[in-house]
């Protein structure tokens, strides 16, 4: 199996956790996107999707499928996603894409988060994919010098503006060995929208793709 076919078994997974006329709340990156067109084939029918980013909202409407603006939902059973990097207490990197906020807004208000990712994404300690950060513009470098006090390399993403309009700061260097602890401080520097680690929200459950099949991990 190649790494686009574990992906692709991971999203088909995912569908068990759909619930038939519930809301789900849908991720953004290629794992995400498998789970898209898997959802489009589904036999039974959703009230709609939660998308984390504009290019979900837009897959998701070519496909067909309603896309409902959270604020207008009370409930959702289930958030799916992919992730950067896993670690076995299901702390995840997130942000590759850049969606990370919006990502982690709607794993939060979503009763259950299931993630989904091929085998290479986990990993013993996070921190080798460098973490990504989003950054309000005007506070880029006094933000840039906080993370280098912390030990990290920041790069500035270029080019990239995110749904929200702002930066983002990818940082490299960080061997993370107190997940939530580090998600807490970087969230506390003024002009932190959030960080790419999900740790004090983890994941319910990792679907991971293995050449021997989708694990399920706890
Ligand atoms: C986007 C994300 C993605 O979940 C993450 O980058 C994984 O992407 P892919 O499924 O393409 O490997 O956090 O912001």
């Amino acid at each position: 199996m190649n790494q686009d076919e574990m992906k692709q078994a991971v999203a088909r997974e995912a569908i068990r956790y759909v619930e038939e006329g519930t809301v789900v709340g849908v991720g953004t990156g290629s794992t995400a996107n498998f789970f898209i067109d898997e959802l489009a084939k589904m036999k039974f029918d959703i009230k709609g999707a939660v998308a984390s980013s504009e290019a979900t909202a837009a897959r998701l409407q070519k496909h067909g499928i309603p896309v409902l603006d959270l604020n207008a939902v009370d409930e959702m059973p289930v958030y799916i996603d992919g992730a950067d990097e896993a670690n076995r207490h299901l702390h995840l990197v997130k942000g590759g894409g850049g969606a990370l906020t919006r990502e982690k807004i709607v794993a939060q208000v979503a009763r259950r988060f299931i993630c989904i990712a091929d085998a290479s994404k986990l990993v013993e300690t996070l921190g080798t994919f460098p973490l990504p950060i989003e950054v309000i513009p005007m506070a880029r470098s006094y933000v840039a010098r906080e993370l280098v006090r912390l030990g990290g390399r920041p790069e500035l993403r270029q080019g990239f503006t995110t749904d929200n309009g702002n930066v983002i700061l990818d940082v490299h260097g960080l061997a993370i060995t107190e997940p939530a602890k580090l998600e807490a401080t970087l969230n506390n520097l003024p002009g932190v929208v959030t960080n790419g680690l999900f740790a004090l929200r983890p994941a319910d459950a990792l679907l991971l793709g293995t050449p021997e099949g989708v694990k399920v991990i706890e």
